[in-house]
């Protein structure tokens, strides 16, 4: 579907972005790839880094901000496909700075939506968060705002008009400011800070978290949610899968933060569907289409008091499994591989 087409990501420069672009390059032959974001210099280091234009001429560097309507107008002119990805992601920085975040996660989805429209796009997906899922901080709570605006903007385009809908994963494993990379870079100090010994979540490669949106191209129908199964871990495990030798000092959850994270809540196992790798969270109302009628009768209905949450999830790392998965696709910059885990493997509840 996406091979010889014209796509733009939004956040192109981020960690999911840049691997994303790639991706696309490798097995897609898109004509033009768009990269949308705003700081130069992210592009000056993918172009430089990741996609030089010598060798990949059909890449473009288009600086803009999704606050800005007339810009994503111009980006999105001629786009078939596109991939949503920026955000303000950091639930610190949102709970201080909320109307920053509301600009960016509300109105850039409002923005891009009728820029998407008017440009008479085919498809967009959006990245979502399990933090939208019931949330408790600003950040979750403007992503499950830019969930809503995403499913309802079907009707608004119409019955042949741009199809929308949503990705929703946990941590990415090594992405920009997330928690192994913090704790290789405390690891000289010999302690890290861990919030609670009980905190679960989940995590995704970001190969796989690309490999989840792609796909979701072909398997949307407008407005539907799309959670992938993906393995839990506790934040302590990954204390240990890090650095075995550190001390642990326990300081407390941070406000904003939840013990453990939700992907789909109760309220919403009556639309949800189970397949082999995923769910499907169904939009309430679909006035749009009629949906893949086969698509739809190859998931199982999920039973009234389902929930799929990082703390009854039936699959696990274990600190060998997670030192694997950072071993690579986050290895400790430092080069340090010199420590072995001193804990035992936990098998899947
Ligand atoms: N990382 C995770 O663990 C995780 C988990 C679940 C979901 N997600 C979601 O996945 C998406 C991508 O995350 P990521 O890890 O790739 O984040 P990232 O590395 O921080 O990248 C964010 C990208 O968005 C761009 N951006 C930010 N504000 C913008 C604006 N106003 N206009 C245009 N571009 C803007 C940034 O570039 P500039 O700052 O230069 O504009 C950057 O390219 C986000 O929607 C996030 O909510 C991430």
């Amino acid at each position: 579907m996406l091979d010889g087409s014209n796509i733009l990501i939004t956040g192109g420069t981020g960690s999911f972005g840049k691997k994303c672009a790639k991706s696309l390059l490798d097995r897609c032959q898109p004509n033009r790839l768009v990269i949308f974001s705003r700081d130069e210099q992210k592009h000056v280091d993918m172009a430089r880094n990741v996609l030089p234009p010598a060798d990949y001429p059909q890449v473009r560097y288009f600086v803009g901000d999704v606050r800005d309507p007339q810009r994503l107008t111009t980006a999105l002119r001629g786009i078939d496909y596109v991939i949503h990805a920026a955000a303000m992601k950091h639930v610190d920085i949102a709970e201080y700075n909320p109307q920053e975040c509301i600009r960016t996660n509300i109105g850039g989805a409002e923005n891009l939506i009728n820029a998407c429209i008017e440009a008479n796009v085919k498809k967009l997906v959006a990245l979502s968060t399990d933090k939208a899922a019931a949330p408790v901080n600003l950040y979750g709570a403007t992503k499950l705002c830019s969930d809503k605006l995403f499913a309802a903007a079907n009707s608004l385009s119409g019955q042949h008009g741009t199809r929308f809908c949503a990705v929703r994963y946990g941590n990415v494993i090594g992405s920009n400011g997330s928690v192994i990379p913090f704790f290789q870079k405390k690891r000289h100090e010999g302690v890290l800070p861990v919030t609670s010994e009980q905190m679960t979540r989940f995590v995704i490669t970001l190969e796989q978290g690309v490999e989840f949106v792609l796909k979701s191209f072909e398997r949307m129908n407008g407005g539907e949610l799309f959670v992938p199964k993906i393995p839990s871990v506790s934040i302590i495990d990954i204390a240990r899968a890090v650095a075995p030798e550190c001390k642990i000092k326990v300081i407390g959850i941070r406000p904003g933060e939840k013990m453990h994270e939700c992907m789909v809540p109760q309220d919403e196992a009556r639309q949800t569907l189970e397949f082999d790798d995923h769910y499907v969270v169904q939009p309430s109302a679909r006035n749009w289409c009629k949906g893949d009628p086969d698509y739809v009768a190859a998931g199982k209905p999920c039973q009234p008091d389902f929930h799929y949450s990082s703390d009854n999830n039936s699959e696990w790392l274990s600190v060998d499994q997670l030192r694997d998965v950072i071993d690579r696709h986050c290895p400790d910059p430092s080069g340090r591989t010199d420590t072995k885990p001193a804990f035992k493997v936990r098998r899947a509840a």
